[in-house]
């Protein structure tokens, strides 16, 4: 038995879904444990291509079961219409379960996330616009709605009634914007709740459960660690936290039962939305991996700003996830390239830095300090094991795993499922303590 977690070692984006897709193989269950339609998840399985927001993409197994967790924010009419995507696919949705104590995106969510974004002028921090920030922020303000609450129609039509009545004041008074009617609103998601009730459970007690009988549980992040909003580089984050340590509060469980923590990265960099981004490339280079890697968001269709692997951010991302290993993803994007940069540290007013400044205007400042090393200049794509790769792919990836002191268990060389080198079993393969060696040697692909 294995229980694992999976997260993003970068700013979300980082092809976690293929990654999570292949664990799931040898998962019983699957839980996504924050975040919520702002995440977007594409798997391609023969051709077909599934695009997901909200459920795990373990789905695609028969015989998983996929568990959207209580730190979760859930958009109903967005969770219906997947699940009649996928009931049009013939895959079956029998096994999804959702927890009754994640919270519910109201239509206000929505509307509040794309008023203040324009509200906030320069200062936006270039949301999805889903919603996500304003549900998140009632269930701190401790006024959200829950599942539990959305599948008690007395109990709901009482709390939307004053909920709408409040929400409507900032609505008219501060954005300008017409009110919700609150019947509408009401009779609208008891529609939903319907459809939705034969999926909810009490999650932490069936997580609990499959604990007990030893079966193996992936816990799925959305987003990645950078957006992380305690960890991430704030105020440019989510609203939730993508970290490791997110998936016991967002699952309902203790820390003791986890066994692995696998991070996911991109071998270059990609972020959405705002905030710094050191190693930016802009101009032609940048263009050529947004096109190459089809860099565009699942969810909003926008284009990724892209640029070199960041090493500062990701061993920040190793530390905090306390990763065992990394799947090391859209390798075969950089095929073309004469040269390749990583950026080993950053320049801030004279001084090298290698970790990042928690002050946004700092590190806003700061400027990637390059290692260049050469590129392989031909295809990647139909590699299946280390031998196969051009020697300078396999350096480069040597390099990556030095730079980050964690050893490379998956590369990823294209969308498909085969498409995919297996360098050391993630999930029953050694621990990191075993591989690491005191020199920092032989902690990378071997
Ligand atoms: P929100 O999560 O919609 O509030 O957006 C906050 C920040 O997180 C913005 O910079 C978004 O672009 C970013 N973000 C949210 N979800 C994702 C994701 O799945 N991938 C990459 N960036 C994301």
């Amino acid at each position: 038995m294995a229980n694992v977690i999976v997260i993003g070692a970068q700013w979300g984006d980082e092809g976690k879904g293929k990654i999570t897709d292949l664990l799931s193989r040898s998962a019983d269950v699957v839980v996504r444990y924050q975040g919520g339609v702002n995440a977007g998840h594409t798997v391609v399985v023969q051709d077909q291509i599934f695009k997901l927001h909200l459920i795990p993409s373990g789905i695609l197994y028969p015989n998983t079961e996929c568990i959207i967790g209580s730190g979760t924010v859930v958009d109903p009419k967005v969770l219906l219409e997947e699940l009649d995507q996928l009931k049009a696919l013939n895959i079956s949705t029998k096994n999804l379960l959702i927890s009754e104590t994640a919270h519910v995106t109201m239509p206000y969510h929505r509307l509040i996330d794309q008023a203040s974004e324009e509200f906030r002028g320069d200062h936006k921090i270039g949301t999805t616009k889903r919603g996500i920030g304003p549900t998140y922020a009632d269930k701190s303000e401790r006024i959200g709605i829950r599942v539990v609450d959305l599948m008690d129609p007395t109990g709901f039509r009482e709390h939307l009634r004053w909920t709408i009545e409040y929400k409507n004041v900032i609505l008219e008074k501060l954005y300008n914007l017409p009110p919700l009617d609150p019947e509408a609103v009401i009779d609208e998601y008891l529609g939903y709740a319907d459809r939705l009730r034969p999926h909810v459970v009490d999650s932490s007690m069936r997580i609990y459960e499959a604990v007990q009988q030893r079966r193996n549980i992936l816990f799925e992040g959305a987003q990645g660690t950078l957006l992380d909003l305690d960890h991430g580089t704030y105020p440019y984050v989510t609203s939730s936290n993508p970290v490791a340590g997110g998936a016991c509060v967002g699952g309902g469980v203790g820390p003791t039962i986890i066994d692995r923590v696998i991070g996911v990265a991109k071998a270059y960099t990609t972020r959405v939305g705002e905030g710094p981004f050191p190693a930016e490339l802009e101009g032609e280079l940048g263009k050529l991996l947004c096109d190459r890697g089809a860099e565009f968001g699942t969810t909003t269709g926008r284009k990724r700003r892209c640029g070199w692997f960041d090493a500062v951010i990701g061993r920040y991302a190793v530390r905090i996830n306390g990763l065992d290993c990394l799947a090391i993803t859209k390798l075969d994007v950089l095929d073309e390239l004469d040269e390749i940069n990583v950026c080993v540290a950053y320049d801030l007013d004279g001084d090298r830095c290698l970790d990042f400044p928690s002050n946004a205007r700092l590190f806003a400042r700061c400027h990637p300090i390059y290692k260049t090393l050469p590129g392989w200049k031909q295809s990647t794509a139909h590699c299946r094991s280390l031998e196969d790769l051009p020697t300078q792919a396999l350096d480069y990836l040597k390099f990556l795993a030095e730079l980050m002191e964690v050893p490379i268990a998956i590369v990823s060389l294209g969308a498909n499922r085969d498409q995919t080198i297996i360098v050391e079993d993630p999930i029953h393969g050694p621990k990191r303590a075993l591989l690491h060696d005191t020199k920092g040697q032989e902690v990378g692909v071997k």
